[in-house]
């Protein structure tokens, strides 16, 4: 790692300063490469490795300092090393230990400014450690750090002797968790702010509110947790799931009380996380219409709240009535969050309802507003001067820019970095957030069984992301205030894959966001360590499938390639409602598989298992464009060509047998005439209309050999 010239002065005053309270020797030379044998995540700023080891026992004593809260920092470090470790410090109690060695201290210093309030200084000896820093999420980082030098030797679990100089490069390390597509109880909540404490993130953008759900309970309006955020999930699986308490499909759903929230916001400062909430306006709006339609702007807005993904049309009005309602939520959300920036929403507004209804054209012009965009900035200005009001910051997705941004606005830039680029270039400041490579709703490993949007964002992918693009000169970065991951969860219905798609990615925007260095291959070289920190605490992480060859007669959707890429879906069956479902693998724009070089010559039937999923997809107009083939019986067909999708139709499979089954069904063989050599197979349905959507779930050749088998 990089040792600047004035970092060294630093840590050699450090240093004198650790020798002075009785630590002994400077440390001697590493005999190994350093940075890499420390493998901690985010990689520290400066390092200097000695050839000592100080032995943790449990004999080993944690002391604080004059300021320091040493009972929550103790028992966060004790509980973290007995997890991991198995082996039980002291902390606190007693003035000292005579001999005044195994003690790690931690204590608040003055002066090394470039610290700022998360740096810290972290010096070890064989008989002494201190941790020390400007502030208590310092303290807390090299606390973080002290864990991760952990490791096992021949003497027991050591740290080594250094010294490390160590703060951040950028003040928001964010992660958005959306809890609206899908609801985590809040027990995970505290369990993914742990993990991410542990990669010394400090933002958790929590999505609370969208279509699909209203999260948060508001004491004022109780309909938008009692209405709003339960839901019938999308499908006929869901369906025909009655709730035998109601005699109606069973709805999904949770929210999270005042008391939860405040509760999880304490748990989150302990952490050194700020949670930042979001509540999406003036779009995403359903769900809160349909707890209170005098939001809509339509007359009969639906009471239900929809199930689909996507963008709705839904928008809500700008009455009076309405800024007032939004006040009186943020109101409450103020009380409840202490975070400096409040999020509100603004993305993908579609202003569709706005233009048709002559009553929202009539508040345009009272308002002032020449046209949709300027009329968003209006409602978005309102909340701003509220906001400040308050003494908080308003942040939005990178649409609030459309029609002029709001004077103390901060961007936050997820459609590229072009967002950052504007709101910069006007002394505005902005969180990199860009899509694809920080949404972690895009794959980290092409793993049959993860949903997700299929294209694959690796780790690899996410280390590379720059967070000082080429695009941004000198000026404009300093308005960068950092990076952030979003995980959106349309795809990501349960909690281990919540973890899977977040982890190890997280690992590495965590040291995009920290460390000034970039170092792919040291990187990797920490990162086992790290999964095993995951398997220590319970974690799930992605991982690359093992290499798999090819069956050539048997492929699952994952196997076969698509024929397009438009809306291409690693995606979850809606069946079973309980147990496990199967992942297809669709482009749900042009829903069409290729089994590349079959080869046909023993073959003589094949057998195809289909599902059906719900086209619950919200996607205007360009619905229109999906080929629809018309079906020679009711039910429709699967269609079998050959050598290409125009090619002779060699099999056609009636999809009658699988019609009353949500889930998967092996439809009966179709005879295959034998063929020489090798050929690409398509696959397409023919079916009236888009929902249900066929899919693929596995194609198996069957030949001559195994058919008499
Ligand atoms: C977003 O992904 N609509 C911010």
């Amino acid at each position: 790692m990089k040792q600047t010239a004035a970092a060294k002065r630093t840590v050699l005053g450090v240093l004198a300063a650790l020798v002075l309270a009785g630590c002994g020797e400077a440390p001697k030379p590493a005999t190994e490469p350093a940075a890499a044998a420390l493998s901690v995540i985010p990689a520290p700023r400066d390092v200097e490795i000695g050839a000592g080891e100080f032995v943790i026992t449990g004999r080993t004593r944690l002391e604080f300092g004059a300021g320091v809260e040493g009972e929550q920092l103790g028992g966060y470090l004790v509980d973290l090393v007995r997890r991991t470790h198995g082996v039980a410090l002291k902390s606190g109690g007693g003035a000292g230990n005579a001999s005044n060695v195994n003690v790690i201290r931690f204590e608040l210093r003055d002066g090394a400014d470039a610290l700022g309030t998360e740096g810290y200084v972290l010096a070890s000896s064989p008989t002494r450690i201190l941790v020390s820093a400007r502030d208590s999420r310092g303290v807390f980082y090299g606390a973080v750090t002290l864990w991760q030098l952990m490791r096992k030797s021949d003497s027991g679990i050591v740290v080594p002797e250094g010294l490390i100089e160590d703060w951040p490069r950028f003040g928001w390390r964010g992660l958005l968790l959306d809890s609206a597509r899908h609801y985590q109880p809040p027990e995970f909540i505290r369990k993914f702010i742990d993990v991410m404490a542990l990669h010394k993130l400090n933002v958790l953008h929590w999505h609370l509110t969208d279509d699909q759900a209203w999260r948060l309970e508001i004491k004022k309006y109780p309909r938008l947790t009692e209405v709003g955020a339960w839901r019938v999930p999308a499908g006929a699986a869901p369906a025909a799931d009655i709730d035998p308490a109601t005699g109606k499909p069973r709805l999904y759903g949770g929210f999270y009380s005042q008391q939860d929230v405040k509760d999880i916001v304490a748990y989150a400062k302990s952490r050194n996380i700020t949670i930042v909430p979001e509540i999406d306006m003036p779009g995403h709006a359903s769900a809160a219409i349909a707890a209170y339609p005098q939001l809509a702007v339509i007359d009969k807005p639906s009471s239900q709240v929809p199930a689909d993904w996507g963008i709705y049309p839904n928008l809500f009005n700008v009455e009076e009535s309405t800024f007032q309602f939004f006040q009186d939520v943020l109101d409450e959300v103020v009380a409840l969050f202490p975070s400096e920036y409040i999020h509100i929403g603004g993305d993908e507004a579609v202003k569709d309802q706005w233009k048709a209804s002559p009553r929202v054209q009539a508040r345009m012009r009272e308002l002032g507003a020449k046209d949709e965009h300027e009329l968003q900035s209006y409602f978005v200005r309102r909340m701003e001067k509220f906001l400040s009001g308050k003494g908080r910051r308003l942040i939005g997705w990178d649409e609030i820019l459309e029609g002029g941004l709001a004077p103390n606005a901060t961007v936050m830039s997820w459609r590229g970095v072009e967002g950052a680029v504007a709101a910069a270039s006007t002394g505005h400041d902005a969180v990199l957030s860009p899509q694809p490579t920080l949404y972690f709703d895009n794959r980290p490993v092409a793993a049959p069984s993860l949903p997700g949007r299929a294209r694959v964002v690796t780790v690899e992918d996410v280390y590379a992301f720059d967070p000082a693009p080429a695009a941004l000169n000198e000026e404009q970065r300093k308005h960068i205030l950092g990076v952030q991951a979003n995980i959106f969860t349309e795809h990501i219905r349960t909690l281990d894959r919540v973890e899977s798609m977040t982890f190890p990615r997280a690992a590495a925007l965590a040291e995009v966001a920290w460390s000034p260095v970039k170092d792919w291959a040291g990187f990797s070289a920490r990162l086992p360590a790290q999964l095993d920190r995951y398997k220590a605490l319970n974690v799930r992480y992605a991982e690359p499938p093992p290499p798999r060859p090819l069956d050539p007669f048997r492929r699952n959707s994952h196997e076969l390639s698509l024929c397009s890429d438009k809306i291409a879906l690693s995606l979850e069956d809606d069946a079973p409602v309980s147990g496990d479902r199967a992942v297809f693998l669709v482009d749900i724009m042009e829903p069409c598989w290729l089994f590349k070089d079959a080869d046909l010559s023993n073959v003589t039937s094949l057998v195809a298992a289909v599902g059906q999923v719900p086209f619950n997809f919200q996607i205007g107009d360009a619905v229109k464009a999906i080929p629809l083939r018309a079906p020679a019986t009711p039910a429709g067909e699967l269609e079998v060509r050959i050598d290409d999708c125009k090619g002779e139709r060699i099999a056609v499979l009636p999809l009658a047998p699988a019609v009353g089954n949500h889930a998967v069904t092996a439809l009966p063989p179709a005879q295959l005439e034998a063929r020489e050599g090798k050929h690409d197979l398509c696959f397409m349905f023919t079916q009236k209309s888009i929902d249900p959507t066929w899919v693929i779930d596995s194609i198996a050749l069957q030949t001559t050999t195994a058919a008499t088998e």
